[in-house]
């Protein structure tokens, strides 16, 4: 069990007060070396389940296990000095009862050190985000486009289109911050939808493929480092081509090692001693 306690990192209080304010920069990351690379630039670092399909290949969230999560978020506290660093809750670990959701984010926060967990779901998970949150687990809530409910909603498609289900996106957000959550990721609406959720709940709004109306920004850091490139959302801005970096790297690599420029004297380790 892990017992990285993290020091003057942003709290999540200091992550609710961001409402209205400064927008909040949140990437995802899986691993110490991610962490440590985006730490210094941004407010909060999801451990996020799409590591199933970026890391593992997976073709979507669900085969993601809490062991999983909790191996990845306990990697990425071990980089993250200052920014505040939440795990997503997996597939088939919370959405039974309150009760089961509260031991798969106990096992988080206590084996991995992180300040919080994200759960998706609007208003039929605001009894087990109001259990966790009275209970000293702080959750990010996650409404609209939910990867993990991707069958029952028929594949991944923008949200709240149609009056109808931008209601329900309205009173889910509702919803999911009267229960306690200290903020929500909307994924995947139109501005309008993500503007009214926004100016209508006290807690920040962190958009995916929601607008600049949001209270803040996340994306999968693979997807704008170029290190995914299986399929970009249109929401995905790429800031960088690092798959494409790498390959030049291998590919310089194999050409040293095939016409033996590699390793050269400086690489080799001195004449044996004379005793
Ligand atoms: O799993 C994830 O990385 C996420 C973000 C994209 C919001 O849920």
């Amino acid at each position: 069990m892990s017992t990285t306690i993290k020091k003057g990192g942003m709290t999540i209080p200091q992550i609710r007060a961001r409402k209205d304010a400064e927008p909040l920069v949140c990437l995802t990351a899986y691993s110490t070396p991610m962490a440590k690379f985006l730490d210094p630039f941004v407010d909060l670092i999801l451990v996020g389940d799409s590591l199933g399909m970026v890391l593992y290949g997976m073709k979507t969230t669900l085969g993601v296990t809490l062991d999983m999560m909790i191996d990845h978020g306990t990697a990425v506290m071990r980089g993250a000095e200052r920014s505040c660093v939440i795990v997503d809750l997996p597939f088939g670990s919370y959405k039974e009862s309150p009760e089961v959701a509260y031991r798969a984010g106990a096992r988080v926060m206590a084996e991995t050190g992180a300040s919080g967990v994200k759960l998706e779901g609007g208003a039929e998970m605001a009894e087990t985000i109001a259990f966790l949150t009275t209970r000293g687990i702080p959750v990010m809530g996650h409404i609209g486009l939910t990867p993990q409910s991707l069958h029952a909603d028929g594949g991944y498609r923008a949200h709240g289109r149609e009056e109808k289900e931008a209601e329900t996106m309205l009173a889910d957000a509702r919803a999911v911050a009267d229960a306690g959550a200290f903020a929500v990721v909307i994924e995947g609406t139109i501005e309008s939808v993500a503007r009214e959720i926004t100016e209508a709940v006290a807690i920040p709004t962190i958009g995916i493929g929601a607008s600049a109306a949001c209270d803040g920004q996340i994306l999968v850091t693979e997807d704008v480092t170029g290190l995914f490139t299986d399929f970009q959302p249109k929401f995905v801005k790429r800031y960088a081509e690092l798959g494409d970096e790498v390959g030049k790297a291998a590919q310089a690599f194999a050409d040293d090692v095939r016409a033996r420029r590699f390793p050269g004297p400086e690489h080799c380790f001195g004449p044996a001693k004379k005793t």
